[in-house]
């Protein structure tokens, strides 16, 4: 016999039992977002490589070494999108969101793809959704976005979580800081890593986010970007921070926190969680001025985040969906000649939105009250060849035991008018 398939490495399956806390998680998403004016917006699946490249960065390891690439029939190189701030800032260009209005609120929720190594927390096919703030260049928006996701985060009953924030100022700033990073590294050179000693060349700030624990040490005594920020890009940071107090936000300064995207200009932000391990980081993000000029559109500023779905999933608190206070019935056939009409019955009352199960597997009525049991439905209605002579059947509410005879026609106003 051969081999049963399984699902690919980094992927999962999600079962009823896994889905019924997703459609959760995604109402309270929907919900929100449109209680903060968010509209959503869905992109393709696939986009052109060169998308992520010049927006996300060649040197980061998303575009280096995680992306799923693949080339068409034209040879046109294209990947499957690793995240959705491009994307999204791609479809805004090319639809001319901006004659809508100075200020686009967009929101997402989508599946992404990575080729990282798989462990808890980390898949190669995962969910995010974000939202981005497109239009304003004031710190108000920035803190406008993290308590947003912050909302969220409370409405799903994720707690013990940790806002951090930093500052990695305008490229012109930007500059400035690396120059002095590079003086303070590169004595140290031999003490670091590979991947640090090439990041030197590279791109140094990225060193800063190192997740070896010598390397961090090696770390504290780095010069601090804040020192390093024009006028305007500390003026900003500043009023950040006040707008987050002011809105009941508590947060972190980190300022290792540089993010490994590289379109990041001025704020950048995570939150994290110690409740879901190594991976601990629930949601990233931060303004990104420079990017929708670098895309070809006109120069725009903005901000925004993405939450990695299953992470927050494996942070929330256990929140078992109540299955009280609906009603749900177990049709049962108590004899052969009643199978047409338990059917019909059942499909009536399912017709009126009243979830109801009738047995396509002919089994006894024992074991039809068993499935009952086990599905947790509230009542039973017994359908055999007295009750189609009499008229009228027994409804059994199946916690308390109680029972009365309805007539069968009665039945469906029976559940419907309570
Ligand atoms: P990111 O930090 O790459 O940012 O991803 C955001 C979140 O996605 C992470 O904090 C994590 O929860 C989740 N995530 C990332 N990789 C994986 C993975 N392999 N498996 C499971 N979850 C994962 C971005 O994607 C930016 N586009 C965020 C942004 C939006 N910045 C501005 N706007």
């Amino acid at each position: 016999m051969s081999k049963p398939f399984r699902a690919v490495k980094g992927t999962r399956d999600l079962l009823p039992k896994d889905t019924v806390q997703w459609r959760r998680l995604e109402a309270v998403i929907h919900d929100t977002m449109r209680a903060w004016s968010y509209g959503e917006i869905r992109t393709p699946v696939f986009e052109s490589t060169e998308l992520f490249a010049r927006s996300v960065g060649e040197e980061s390891d998303i575009v280096s070494k995680q992306m799923y690439t693949l080339s068409d029939q034209s040879d046109n190189s294209l990947t499957l999108r690793p995240e959705l701030t491009a994307p999204t800032m791609r479809a805004y260009i090319q639809h001319d969101m901006a004659r809508d209005g100075a200020l686009t609120k967009l929101y997402y929720m989508d599946t992404l793809f990575r080729q990282e190594r798989p462990q808890a927390g980390r898949m190669r096919q995962f969910s995010q959704f974000g939202a981005e703030a497109i239009g304003s260049p004031h710190p108000e928006q920035d803190a406008e976005v993290i308590s947003l996701i912050c909302a969220i985060l409370d409405q799903l009953g994720v707690d013990n979580l940790e806002v951090v924030i930093n500052s990695i100022g305008s490229a012109e700033s930007r500059k400035r800081y690396r120059s002095e990073l590079v003086s303070f590294l590169t004595p140290l050179k031999g003490q670091v890593s590979e991947t640090s000693q090439r990041r030197l060349e590279t791109n140094p700030l990225r060193i800063l986010d190192t997740s070896d624990e010598k390397e961090q040490a090696l770390l504290a005594d780095a010069p601090d970007i804040l020192e390093f920020l024009n006028e305007d890009d500390l003026g900003h940071f500043e009023e950040l921070q006040k707008s987050l107090t002011q809105l009941g936000v508590d947060y972190r300064r980190d300022k290792s926190l540089v993010r490994g995207l590289d379109y990041y200009t001025r704020t950048t932000f995570e939150i994290t969680s110690p409740d879901v391990g190594a991976q601990s980081a629930l949601c990233g993000g931060g303004r990104y001025d420079d990017l929708i000029a670098q895309l070809g559109g006109k120069p725009t500023p903005a901000v925004g985040f993405a939450a990695g779905i299953e992470r927050i999933l494996m942070a929330a608190a256990e929140q078992k969906e109540s299955s009280s206070g609906g009603v749900s019935v177990y049709v049962v056939t108590a004899s052969d000649g009643a199978r047409a009409a338990a059917a019909k019955l059942a499909d009536d009352l399912r017709r009126t939105g009243i979830t109801a199960s009738f047995d396509t597997l002919r089994r006894s009525v024992k074991a039809q009250l068993r499935e009952a049991n086990r599905l947790s439905s509230s009542h039973a209605v017994f359908l055999g060849d007295d009750e189609l002579a009499s008229g009228s059947a027994e409804v059994k509410e199946l916690d308390s035991g109680r029972q009365s005879m309805v007539a069968i026609e009665g039945i469906i106003p029976h559940f419907t008018t309570g």
